[in-house]
């Protein structure tokens, strides 16, 4: 058994919210994977963690999200009279088809490779324009100073949301991060959730009048005239898939390139490469989406009686949550698993999950990524860490990133 496993040897096999697993997940997910790899964890659900039947759940269709169900069986009917609930009840992730597949195609045209793609050169511009405000002063948080706003600007631009309505949205918290966790939310954290999804839904619905009044070349004036269209989607959804896109872009893409940023930095032979030889940004890219995931998790539940997966037989109505993270690491599909190597080939993680709800931004968040890391690596070539050894770890399970990064050069 190796170092790691032993170490660990005493912890409870499942404990998702333990500052220890927040620390390195990793070590967790192999003894997991190695010991009972479609555990029946605390929670009453069951957490895959090989990459096989990750990926089999990902796209089995006798697996859905049936949210409604999920979260009363989990936290009680009272659930649904939440706002904040009742508004994730009609995200497009969250449904199954046929809504999901209405939903989707509503806004699928906006994330197309070449729509995406003819999007590099707005987004170097924003890269570097955050870098010419940051470079003179010598230091910055990489969170707050740098990977926090570059995916605000964007889905603010494909939004159609005015520059003079911005400034609100980089004070935003990154507290709904806490909603996706299994452990239920305190009173006081439902309530902030509440009031920002109500004040949210309030400021889209002025957008919303703007866009019909002057509409654009955005995804807001596209919903809203699907809106107007009649049958395609209500104005309960328009709200609140607005409000998904907004959030589903932007931790997760402050985390790829947080994440990124410090696994590059604990891990000199590989940021040493890249900087000698930037073409491998790409690669690198997909290299740290498996490494460290900013998304971890993603859950199903069976919409069926399912007799065999993972050598379980389940009932219909039975929540699986899908560790990503530990299936990007299962040594059964890459060798050496815990090494970072900018350089491997065929590594296409499930960070971006899999199946009909696959990632609408994964090639928008990759260029973000790129562009974000391969800029600050030439601008700033001295740029060192403050502190690589104890990174300040967000205390979220689904959603992995860090609360600050200090740099300085
Ligand atoms: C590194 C960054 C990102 C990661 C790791 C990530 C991860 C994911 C994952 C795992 C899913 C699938 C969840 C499931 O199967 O249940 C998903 C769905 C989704 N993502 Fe991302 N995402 C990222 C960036 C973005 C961006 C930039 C946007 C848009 C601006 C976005 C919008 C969405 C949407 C709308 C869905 C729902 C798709 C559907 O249900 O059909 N994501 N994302």
């Amino acid at each position: 058994m190796n170092e790691q496993l032993q170490t660990i040897q005493g912890a409870p096999l499942f404990n998702p919210l333990s500052p220890d697993f927040i620390a390195n997940p990793y070590s967790y997910y192999h003894r997991l994977r190695a010991v009972d790899p479609m555990h029946l964890t605390p929670f009453g659900f069951y957490a895959a963690s090989r990459h096989a039947d990750v990926a089999t759940i990902l796209r089995d269709k006798r697996f859905g999200k049936d949210f409604v169900g999920r979260m009363t069986r989990r936290f009680g009917p009272q659930v649904m009279d939440e706002p904040i609930y009742r508004s994730m009840s009609h995200w497009m992730l969250q449904q199954d088809p046929p809504d999901h597949g209405r939903l989707r195609g509503l806004v699928v045209r906006a994330f197309t490779a070449r729509r995406v793609e003819d999007m590099r050169p707005r987004i170097q511009a924003i890269v570097d324009e955050i870098i010419d405000r940051v470079a003179p002063r010598g230091h910055m948080d990489l969170i707050a100073d740098f990977a926090f706003r570059l995916p605000v600007i964007v889905i603010c631009d494909m939004l159609g949301i005015p520059e003079d309505h911005r400034e609100i949205f980089f004070g935003s918290s990154r507290a709904g991060g806490r909603l996706l966790d299994p452990a239920p939310l305190t009173r006081a954290e439902i309530d902030e959730q509440n009031r920002y999804n109500l004040a949210s839904a309030e400021y889209f619905r002025s957008l919303f009048e703007l866009r019909r009044r002057e509409p654009g070349d955005d995804l807001t004036t596209q919903l809203v005239q699907a809106e107007e269209e009649g049958n395609k989607l209500s104005n309960e959804e328009l709200t609140a898939n607005i409000i998904l896109l907004f959030g589903a872009g932007h931790e997760t893409t402050v985390n790829l390139i947080g994440n990124g940023l410090l696994a590059l930095y604990r891990n000199p032979d590989q940021l040493r490469r890249l900087i000698d030889d930037p073409s491998l940004t790409p690669n690198a890219v997909d290299e740290l989406l498996r490494y460290d995931s900013s998304v971890q998790v993603t859950g199903r539940t069976t919409l069926e009686d399912v007799d065999d997966i993972g050598g379980i037989a389940m009932p219909k109505g039975q929540s699986v949550i899908c560790l990503l993270g530990a299936a990007n690491r299962d040594p059964a599909v890459y060798a050496d698993p815990d090494k970072l190597d900018i350089k491997r080939a065929d590594i296409r993680p499930l960070s971006f999950g899999g199946g009909i709800h696959y990632c609408l931004g994964a090639q928008l968040a990759r260029i973000e990524g790129e562009i974000a890391i391969s800029t600050l690596l030439r601008r700033l070539p001295n740029l060192r860490l403050d502190n690589v050894d104890h990174p300040d770890w967000r205390q979220t399970f689904v959603l992995r990133g860090l609360n600050k990064l200090p740099a300085s050069w």
